[in-house]
């Protein structure tokens, strides 16, 4: 362990008894949890990643490489069209245009690919994965990524589904009094799953509510060899401005690796880990001796205070949005932890895949 890095933490720690006494928030920074106990093998994702995990799991243990296993693991959701926060089914942009993100670092070579804004290919991971491979770059994004991907051979569709456009339609219709796009209740005419139409107008509560999403597949993998990759792969915001790019396929922010540490995901609100670069600190406090539940908490409490926008912020002054952290330390010690109650992780070793609650920093 770094000395100067271990000063600073025994420093934070003091910090930490001090505000114990004082009541601060920071007293609840550092938290261990069940998983940094766990030592070996181990794949870490996202709550919607219990296949992902399951796959790179098998994977490994057929001695693929981590970051294969952790790629295929997450093609798994890329390509189902019923996660729409992830590729293939993916919620759209505010034109109803898929654009999908992602990354992946191999712990190894410390070497990433990256892709953003990549419209009409399934499985973005794996164009990123190509991009780390067969590339000097880091990061191709918009109609290059496209381009480079067809060349590669993956096949052009269109990403958005039925469910997704529907979505994408009610959300235009939701916007207000003021634009060309009736709202439900300005209509008086009705169309019903069949095309049929009637006079009926609706109103938005007679309506399931609207799918918004900053979802995210993040899965990790650590072999018995002690080799370590990670990978984020994300549709992003919903709805968002065309050309918007979140934490999902930038190294440091949606996910890291540093093989002689550990490695680090995140999902939630991209805009804010970005600003905050949450994995590559995350892997920086493990180094600096946090546990990987400690240090998913510290990244969620350095988030919070610097959120200086009263228009994410609730009345109590915490973050009124969700961010979702994710660590694996070199030994297998994992954790995560999730600012709002509701974050979940996915964990597979060899008890198996299985979903566990992310502790929440605010109640
Ligand atoms: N975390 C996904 C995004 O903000 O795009």
């Amino acid at each position: 362990m770094n000395t100067i890095h271990r000063r600073h933490f025994i420093a934070a720690g003091s910090l930490t008894a001090l505000a114990g006494i004082t009541g601060s928030a920071a007293a609840t920074t550092y938290r261990k949890g069940p998983g940094d106990d766990h030592r070996g093998p181990v794949c870490v994702a996202s709550g919607n990643g219990v296949r992902a995990v399951a796959k790179a799991w098998d994977l490994m243990h057929e001695g693929r490489d981590t970051a294969e296993a952790v790629v295929a693991g997450v093609r798994i959701v890329e390509e189902d069209p019923n996660d729409m926060s992830v590729g293939f089914g993916g919620l759209p942009n505010e034109r109803g245009v898929v654009q999908l993100d992602a990354s992946v670092m191999h712990g190894p070579t410390h070497k990433a690919g990256a892709v953003a804004c990549l419209e009409n290919i399934k499985t973005p991971a794996s164009v990123a994965l190509e991009v780390l491979r067969r590339t000097d770059h880091v990061m191709l994004v918009g109609l290059g990524a496209k381009e480079f991907a067809i060349a590669l051979g993956f096949p052009e569709e269109n990403l958005l589904t039925e469910q997704a456009r529907q979505a994408w339609l009610r959300w235009k219709a939701s916007h207000g009094p003021d634009d060309d796009w009736l709202n439900p209740e300005q209509m008086d005419w009705q169309f019903d799953d069949q095309g049929h139409g009637t006079h009926t107008a609706l109103s938005m509560a007679d309506k399931d509510p609207i799918p918004f999403t900053t979802g995210t597949i993040h899965c990790s993998a650590l072999n018995a060899k002690g080799e370590i990759s990670a990978c984020t792969t994300t549709s992003g915001l919903s709805y968002k401005i065309p050309g918007r790019v979140g934490d999902s396929p930038i190294i440091g922010a949606g996910m890291y690796v540093d093989n002689a540490i550990g490695s680090a995901g995140a999902t939630g609100r991209g805009e804010s880990v970005i600003q905050s670069c949450g994995s590559f600190l995350a892997v920086q406090y493990m180094d600096q001796g946090m546990t990987p539940n400690e240090a998913c908490r510290a990244v969620l409490k350095r988030i919070a205070d610097r959120t200086k926008q009263k228009r994410l912020l609730n009345a109590k002054g915490e973050p009124n949005f969700q961010v979702t952290m994710y660590a694996m330390r070199k030994d297998g010690a994992y954790g995560s932890a999730t600012m709002r109650p509701g974050g979940t992780f996915a964990v597979c070793d060899d008890e198996g895949p299985r979903q566990l609650p992310s502790e929440p920093l605010f109640d």
